[in-house]
């Protein structure tokens, strides 16, 4: 088939910024030709914040904040198609991931929220876009997330190696992809990244990230917090499991804290990266034994304290950013959404029920024709 070019955009939970990524698919390979990411305006922030957890007028306000996303994100599309300089034309879709507000997998009737609404984008680049992928594998009986390993599927699976990616957004998320081809691939939520990190320094220091995690690496890690934030109940949970903001969140943490008033603040934040450290780690250790290589995408490959932390949890496997085999770790969940958009104007499946749990691979999201 000839090549083809796909917009993928994602704004994840730590607020950091929406990207956007212009994949040209080829021969089965997918090469990024241009990426930005563009911050979010504090006003949506703030207001992506207040609705993340039951909040006053919140119907009225997430549907102004739906169409508010929407433009935004129409904008970054904009300014991707002219850094590119190419004709909007030749771009087949967009695949819109949206901004979670609520991803509630275990409710009694289990739903997720994706905010930024794709008539609007459709209507604003005039390009076909693909949204709301998650649902439809809640309605297969899954948890709706995470839904890029099929993506690291396709992109890191390996005959002669087994491997595990791991993603450091603001949540965790693995993708064991076995070398032995008869075994399905796996993965899950482990549980916080990056989203208790940036909580704390932006409470304590009024700062949005922990640069390269030089303030954690001035404490030290307190075991008895250390243990009192493993106890959680999350941590027992057998996969298939996912989770998000609503849960851990700047609550739960003002909780766990309570019992260790006299902890300095540096301490605290050593021991929160040490959180994200163990939590990925033990989950490795216990759901992908065999794992030979670990690659890592997400904004909190840059973090190197906990690069440091996670190396020594994992002696004897390879650990590597996905910038090692040329993939910016920055934009390989943008360009999953390029890629899952891709699937459905195929008419091809984007979940993996050994991920999430769903009764049968379906075909995600809804389209917004140009
Ligand atoms: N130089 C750096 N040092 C430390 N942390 C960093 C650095 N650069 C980025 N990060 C962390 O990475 C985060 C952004 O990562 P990413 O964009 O992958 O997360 P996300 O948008 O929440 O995605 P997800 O949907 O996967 O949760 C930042 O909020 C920050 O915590
Ligand atoms: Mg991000």
């Amino acid at each position: 088939m000839a090549d083809e070019l796909y917009i993928g955009l994602m704004s994840g939970t730590s607020l950091d910024g929406i990207d956007a990524v212009l994949v040209r698919f080829e021969n089965e390979q997918a090469s990024v030709i241009q990426s930005i990411c563009s911050p979010l305006p504090q006003d949506l922030i703030d207001e992506i914040k207040s609705l993340v957890n039951p909040a006053k007028n919140e119907l009225n306000r997430l549907m102004t904040l739906d169409i508010q996303l929407a433009k935004a994100f129409s904008e970054v599309v904009k300014q991707l198609i002219d850094k590119a300089k190419i004709n909007k034309e030749n771009i087949t879709a967009i695949g819109s991931h949206g901004q979670t507000i609520r991803h509630l997998p275990t409710a009694s009737f289990p739903t997720t929220l994706q905010s930024a609404d794709p008539n609007t984008i459709a209507e604003e680049t005039g390009i076909t876009t693909i949204a709301d992928f998650r649902r439809r594998d809640m309605a297969a009986g899954g948890q709706g997330a995470p839904l890029v390993p099929a993506f690291h599927e396709k992109l890191f699976r390996d005959t002669e190696k087994n491997r595990v990616i791991l993603n450091l957004g603001g949540i965790a998320n693995i993708t064991i992809l076995p070398a032995d081809k008869n075994i399905n691939t796996t993965g899950f939520d482990t549980g916080p990244a990056n989203t208790l990190i940036n909580h704390w320094i932006k409470q304590q220091q009024n700062k949005n990230f922990d640069q390269d995690g030089q303030w954690a690496a001035s404490g030290e890690i307190n075991q008895d917090f250390l243990k009192e934030l493993l106890s959680d109940d999350y941590f027992k949970l057998t996969p298939p499991k996912s989770t998000g903001t609503e849960y851990f969140n700047a609550e739960w943490l003002t909780n766990k804290l309570s019992q260790f008033p006299f902890l300095s603040a540096e301490d605290v934040q050593a021991s929160l990266t040490a959180f994200t450290a163990t939590t990925v780690s033990d989950a490795i250790k216990i759901y992908a034994t065999e794992t030979e290589e670990v690659i890592i995408c997400g904004g909190g490959v840059h973090n190197h304290y906990l690069l440091q932390l996670l190396k020594n949890e994992l002696p004897g496997i390879e650990i590597n950013s996905s910038a090692h085999y040329d993939l910016d770790p920055d934009y390989i969940e943008a360009t999953a959404f390029a890629w899952l958009a891709k699937q459905t104007m195929e008419h091809k499946a984007g979940n993996l029920p050994g991920v999430t749990g769903a009764k049968r691979s379906v075909i995600l999201g809804g389209v917004y024709f140009s």
